[in-house]
This record gives structure tokens, C-alpha cells and sequence, in this order.
């Protein structure tokens, strides 16, 4: 696990482990010594005591309380094949590792949140992070399917909300691209959410202002540092026959169930 030694130099036993330098200079973003590329995202956030065997009970007592059985990651049927082999990783790291993908993202959108800063002892943005909701049907989708791209096009990776357990992973009570949402790395903050409105199935009010709120909560997300690991996935999620036929004939060794659900869409 990297620690911050001084204000800028983080410490990696990883690389030394491995003979390589252990240490590098925070806001890099790259652990050159390390083969695990962007290492410093594990960094717990400040204030967070503690230790992962009981950020995992509590994960599992909070996910049961909340009724939180999966998380969601929407993406194009077209990068199902790179993210079982790589797993699911942030946009920063996409770019790194020069993976090829299929965008669904609003470039606009993209680019604010790329410039919001999460953690300011490592200079982490929101693009170091692999974005999740909590929420099925989300804006996002439902703009999707209002630009020239189809729904169908998208397909779910459902992850184990057990993750929410791991180091160093933030959850919002809203769209993270919007100035007045709030983001959270301890548990029991997932009080402060507005679960009904996040489990609605419409964010549609008859008060603007009221709507717009509602759009943004609707879109709580949870951010996982750098890369979901691909145990992490649950199932995929197609929104036609067709489509998960021809993933299913894509990957036919797969472990991970592939499945049609018209629910998951609008
Ligand atoms: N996609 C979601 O489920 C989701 C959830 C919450 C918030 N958001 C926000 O919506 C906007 C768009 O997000 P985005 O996810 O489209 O990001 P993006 O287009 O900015 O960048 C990453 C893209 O690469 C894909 N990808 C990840 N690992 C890959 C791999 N190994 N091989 C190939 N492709 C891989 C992702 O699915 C995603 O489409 C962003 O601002 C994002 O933070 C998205």
C-alpha cells in the first residue's frame, strides 16, 4: 500500500518490494517504479481510520441496510471485450495504457469533471476514477437514447457493491460534474443520501428547480479509484436478444452470466 511521506512525495513499498525506486512525487499520477500504473489512488482519504477488514463488515452491513445489491457502469457493447481483459478502469487510465474505447460520454461534461479535484494530498481528479451508479435508468442513459446514439447500444457491467469496502473509494449524494453535490468515503454517510429519489424511477417534477434537483441525485455515484478488477463483475446486462447473443458467440468461455433485461432501459 503507497503512503504520503511529506507533503509531495508518496512512498511505494510495492515497487521497492520489486528493487525498483520506492518513491515518487505526489500529482504525477504515475508510480513510475511501480507496474501497477497510478498506485497513489489507494491512498485512504484523510480521516478515514479504519482498517479494511472492518471497511468490509461495514460494507456489507451498510449494503444490506441500504438494499444495495449491485452497482452500474453503462458503457457501449463494443468495449465488453477490453474491460474483461483489462477490467474496468478510469478514463485517465484508458488513456494511459492507449486501450481503445467506444465513448458514450458528453465531451463537455467530460471535460469538467476531469478538471474537479477529489483529493488534494495527491492531486486525484474525478478522471482517476471509474465512475459507478447507484441507479439504474439514469440521466446519462436517457440522454443517451436522446442523441443520435441508441439505448441499445449500451449494455450494464453490474458490479459487487462490496467494493464500497475498498480503499480509498468516494461515493456522492449526485452527479459529481455538479458544484453543489457532496462527496462521501465513510459508510455511514450513505445516510445522507436521498434513496427514494435515487430508487425512483422518474426524476420528472412538475417545479423545474425541483426536477433539476432530482436529476442530480438521481445520478449519486460511487467512484472507485483507478480500476474495478474484473471478480468485481457480477453479470453484463444487454438491452436486446441480438446484442447478447452476439456477446455471448463473442466470449463463449466467459464466467460472467451475460443477460437481456428490457427493465434496465426506458
Ligand atoms: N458510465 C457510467 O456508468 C457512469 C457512471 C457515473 C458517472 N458517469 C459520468 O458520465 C460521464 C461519462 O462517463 P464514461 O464512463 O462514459 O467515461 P469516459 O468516456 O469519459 O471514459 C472511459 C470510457 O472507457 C470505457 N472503459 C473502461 N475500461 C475500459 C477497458 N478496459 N477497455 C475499453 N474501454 C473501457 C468506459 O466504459 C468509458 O466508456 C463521465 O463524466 C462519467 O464520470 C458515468
Amino acid at each position: 500500500m503507497p503512503e504520503l511521506i511529506e507533503d509531495d512525495l508518496i512512498h511505494c513499498k510495492y515497487s521497492e518490494k520489486k528493487g525498483l525506486p520506492g518513491t515518487f512525487r505526489k500529482g504525477s499520477g504515475i508510480c513510475r517504479g511501480c507496474d501497477r500504473l497510478l498506485c497513489d489512488l489507494r491512498i485512504a482519504p484523510k480521516g478515514e481510520a479504519t482498517s479494511p477488514r472492518v471497511r468490509k463488515a461495514n460494507a456489507k452491513k451498510f449494503c444490506e441496510r441500504f438494499r444495495i445489491r449491485e452497482l452500474y457502469h453503462i458503457t457501449s457493447w463494443r468495449n465488453v471485450g477490453s474491460i474483461i481483459k483489462h477490467g474496468l478502469l478510469s478514463p485517465k487510465l484508458v488513456e494511459l495504457k492507449d486501450i481503445a474505447y467506444d465513448s458514450i460520454a458528453d465531451q463537455e461534461i467530460r471535460e469538467m469533471r476531469g478538471r474537479k479535484i477529489v483529493d488534494s494530498r495527491v492531486t486525484l481528479y474525478v478522471d482517476d476514477f471509474v465512475p459507478l451508479f447507484f441507479a439504474m435508468r439514469t440521466p446519462m442513459l436517457y440522454k443517451i437514447m436522446c442523441t443520435e446514439r441508441q439505448q441499445s447500444e449500451i449494455v450494464y457491467i453490474c458490479i459487487d457493491p462490496m467494493i464500497l469496502g475498498e480503499t480509498g473509494v468516494r461515493f456522492s449524494d449526485g452527479n459529481v460534474a455538479r458544484h453543489e453535490t457532496r462527496m462521501f468515503y465513510k459508510l455511514e454517510d450513505l445516510e445522507k443520501l436521498d434513496w427514494d429519489t435515487i430508487r425512483s424511477s422518474s426524476w420528472n417534477r412538475f417545479d423545474f428547480a425541483k426536477k433539476n434537483e432530482a436529476r442530480r441525485v438521481k445520478s449519486a455515484e460511487v467512484l472507485v479509484p483507478y480500476k474495478v478488477d474484473r471478480h468485481r463483475i457480477h453479470r453484463i446486462v444487454a438491452h436486446n436478444k441480438d446484442i447478447g447473443n452476439a456477446l455471448k458467440l463473442a466470449f463463449p468461455r466467459l464466467r460472467i452470466p451475460i443477460e437481456v433485461n428490457p427493465d434496465f432501459y426506458f
